[in-house]
């Protein structure tokens, strides 16, 4: 054939083929260089005062609404994002106003703050991380997503993944615990759930990574107070959820209220530029915590609001939420030289790709019609109860108390957080409501409809005297068992509300003292958004179910594992303190040169408690039992670079169905640097029938075996490492790697 035939025919072909199946999708790269082209043509028509206005977020109401004085901005290009407003009609209605009426048409970008459900609320984000199944995490995300985006949310400031060793701390509610390969495991099924393949759909919203960075080591646990960590801990415990954020492709991170090592996380140009655009290559955008650049003043490093905004923009944040400082200062600054035009572009560029990755430009509204059908629907009200049950951890049954029959004649339920809905569904939540919530008290009854239901409020939860002691131990002596509920009120965690002391609040241990007296079988059931000092309870009650605030089914997922329609397989995500002395107390520490040994006084411990935890790291009790054997390697020696297969048998040999979390830990043993005496490098949750055995495979390579070296090199170092398997951080069997 003629070469120009032969060109005729593939021209013909091609369209034939692009006839029928449709013009071809642009790849990755061309959508992303026709991203950056139709940002490039915007920024070229913008005013200063448009792209000072990009970089602004601006509260709404609580209620949802819009505030009325926000929609002139909105129409001037002169307001680019909100808080708060959501709801499809009300999120629409600025939206048009932006869309219809702003000189340039830029979508405003709707953010919220969905940490644990939007309407149907899931478990506390710690509460999520005790059930140790990124799959289900990742599937309560995507849920969320779906009801918030059908909302008009386009974006939520979660997950936090701030480490947290300090249960003073009210925020541990918020995050995943202790851990930093646990947390980056649920950072990364978060980021998932929240966005998907790709946030444009329309049951996806972008993610936040928050708060960057080491705002949950706080000093004394006290919220927003001074950090100071040495780049080594950062690295190894406080980054690395972070990182898994960003390789989970999360869009937006948001800089944290508290100063690190003398310097304000709000601006900081070490994490914010050097860390996390330079080594790490996050391109999306930083959205300042609430007001936090204002607060530069309060920390001392600015002497005004001018330079408060010189300094956070200059840093890397772009967008700044609720202060007004670079809308304010921002020409000022310019003209002064003070930050340059290139960085005020740079922050508006990345602002706007993330409302070009959303979609925002081509579908810009909610579909008002879907809105409540995706909301609080019963499926996702399904998943919601089970999640919360899977959740729950186990941490006593003595003489198997539990499960309950469910055809017992009457049992006590005692305390104020039995029937309280409110304190079901925890701090945070997002548009969820108490009116959804299932009580445990509504859950039990559901459960065991011919059981008389003795319920005894006692006290209120702070139980500041013994008001409702007698009445509470008389119901306790008619029934056949007392399922005693304490622990904290939401708001005793989340923001600004950290504790000076772990123990239950108020007289509430009174009551279980009483009634544990009463000689009736006591089952107490834990809420609380942090680890609790329940040394008492642990040793003298015979039965203890940790539930965290479980959510708006919360209710029916106690009564689950209580009645034993699920087995519990959760495990603690944190240690669990015997006194608020103790803290912080993290499974993962150093070894000291003089580890504690009780025969000898002059090691690292204390006279008047023991240093070991009350339930460690990794905890957690199921009715039926499991054991670990057999740990091997594919190999005894590998070289730095190398890797090894470690695999573990695991086998139900009780007489349940159950799920165990078997977990993998390595030890360095000798170092250039000191190594934790356990880290934590895998964990696997399965479900065993009775007498049904598994052999569980974990790889470890460089990224595993790995650390710091004393010039802050990440290397593998030839040596000896313990590898140990089991079913908490301390039930351990061990084996020995050498890296040669
Ligand atoms: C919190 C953030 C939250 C923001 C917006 C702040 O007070 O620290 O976690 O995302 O408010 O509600």
């Amino acid at each position: 054939m003629h070469p120009k035939n032969f060109i005729r025919c593939l021209f013909i072909l091609l369209v034939i083929v692009v006839t029928l199946t449709g013009p071809i999708p642009p790849t990755q790269s061309q959508r992303a260089n026709n991203i950056e082209q139709r940002i490039n043509l915007l920024l070229r028509k913008m005013t200063l005062a448009e792209k000072l206005g990009q970089l602004q977020q601006l509260d709404g109401e609580a209620n949802g609404n819009a505030r009325p004085e926000h929609l002139e901005m909105v129409r001037k290009g002169l307001l680019g994002s909100t808080l708060n407003v959501r709801g499809a009609a009300r999120t629409n209605q600025l939206q048009r106003i932006a869309v219809n009426e702003s000189r340039l048409k830029i979508p405003m970008i709707f953010g919220f703050d969905v940490i644990h459900g939007y309407r149907t609320v899931f478990p506390i984000p710690l509460g999520e991380a005790a059930s140790w199944d990124p799959v289900g995490v990742e599937r309560a995300a995507a849920i969320a997503a779906r009801e918030a985006r059908a909302a008009g949310v386009h974006w939520t400031f979660a997950p936090m993944v701030d480490i947290a060793r300090d249960p003073r701390w009210g925020r541990i509610a918020e995050g995943s615990g202790e851990d930093p390969y646990l947390g980056a495991v649920m950072a990364r099924a978060r980021v998932r759930g929240f966005q998907g393949n790709d946030y444009s759909a329309s049951d996806r919203v972008v993610a936040t990574a928050k708060h960057w960075v080491a705002y949950g080591a706080a000093e004394a646990g006290r919220d927003y107070n001074t950090t100071d960590i040495s780049e080594r801990t950062l690295r190894e415990i406080y980054f690395p959820p972070f990182k898994a954020a960003v390789d989970a492709g999360v869009g937006t991170f948001m800089s944290a209220f508290n100063d690190l090592n003398g310097v304000p996380a709000s601006a900081n140009p070490y994490t914010l530029t050097t860390v996390l655009r330079g080594e790490w290559k996050f391109d999306g955008f930083v959205v300042s915590d609430y007001t936090s650049v204002e607060e530069l003043i309060n920390h001392g490093v600015a002497a005004n609001g001018k330079d408060a905004a010189r300094e956070a923009i200059n840093a890397g944040v772009d967008m700044e939420m609720v202060s007004r400082l670079y809308n304010k200062h921002g020409a000022d600054l310019l003209t002064q030289r003070q930050v340059s035009l290139n960085t005020i572009d740079e922050a508006v560029r990345r602002i706007l790709r993330i409302k070009f990755r959303l979609g925002l430009f081509d579908k810009p509204y909610a579909d008002e019609t879907r809105e409540s059908a995706a909301i609080f629907s019963s499926a996702n009200v399904a998943a919601a109860r089970e999640l919360g049950a899977r959740s729950i951890v186990l941490l006593k049954n003595d003489k198997q108390l539990l499960p309950l029959a469910k055809n017992l004649k009457s049992i006590a339920v005692i305390g104020a957080l039995a029937d309280s809905q409110k304190d079901m569904i925890g701090s945070w939540t997002g548009d969820g409501r108490s009116e959804d919530a299932v009580t445990l008290l509504q859950g039990i009854k559901a459960k065991s409809p011919q059981t008389r239901i003795n319920y005894v409020k006692g006290c209120d939860i702070e139980c500041p005297d013994a008001v409702g002691l007698e009445e509470a131990i008389a119901a306790a002596r008619e029934s056949d068992v007392a399922i005693i509920v304490v622990g904290e009120s939401a708001e005793m965690s989340g923001e600004a509300s950290s504790r000076n002391s772990l123990d239950v609040p108020g007289r509430q241990l009174d009551l279980v003292k009483a009634i544990q007296a009463s000689g009736k079988p006591v089952v107490v059931v834990l809420m609380n958004g942090r680890p609790l000092s329940i040394s008492w309870v642990a040793d003298n009650v015979p039965a203890i179910l940790e539930t965290w605030f479980a959510g708006s089914q919360a209710g029916n997922a106690i009564a689950d594992v209580l009645f034993g329609d699920v087995n519990p397989g959760g495990k603690l995500p944190v240690t669990f303190p015997r006194s608020v002395g103790q803290v912080p107390i993290y499974y993962n520490h150093m070894n000291t040169g003089r580890p504690p040994d009780e025969k000898n006084k002059y090691t690292s411990k204390y006279l008047d408690v023991s240093w070991t935890p009350q339930f460690p790291f990794g905890y957690g009790l199921s009715y039926t039992q499991f054991k670990i054997t057999n740990l091997q390697l594919s190999a005894q020696k590998i070289r730095p670079q190398g890797s090894v297969k470690v695999s573990v048998e695991v086998e139900n040999v009780g007489k349940r169905a159950g799920d165990e979390v078997v977990q993998l830990y390595i030890r360095d043993q000798t170092a250039s640097v000191t190594r934790p005496v356990k880290e934590l490098k895998g964990f696997q949750r399965v479900t065993l029938q009775p007498g049904e055995k598994r052999r569980v495979e974990f790889t470890l390579g460089p990224k595993e075996l790995g650390l710091y070296n004393r010039t802050m090199n990440f290397i593998v170092e030839p040596g000896e490492f313990k590898i140990m398997a089991g079913s908490n951080s301390e039930d351990l069997i061990e084996t020995k790697l050498e890296v040669y």
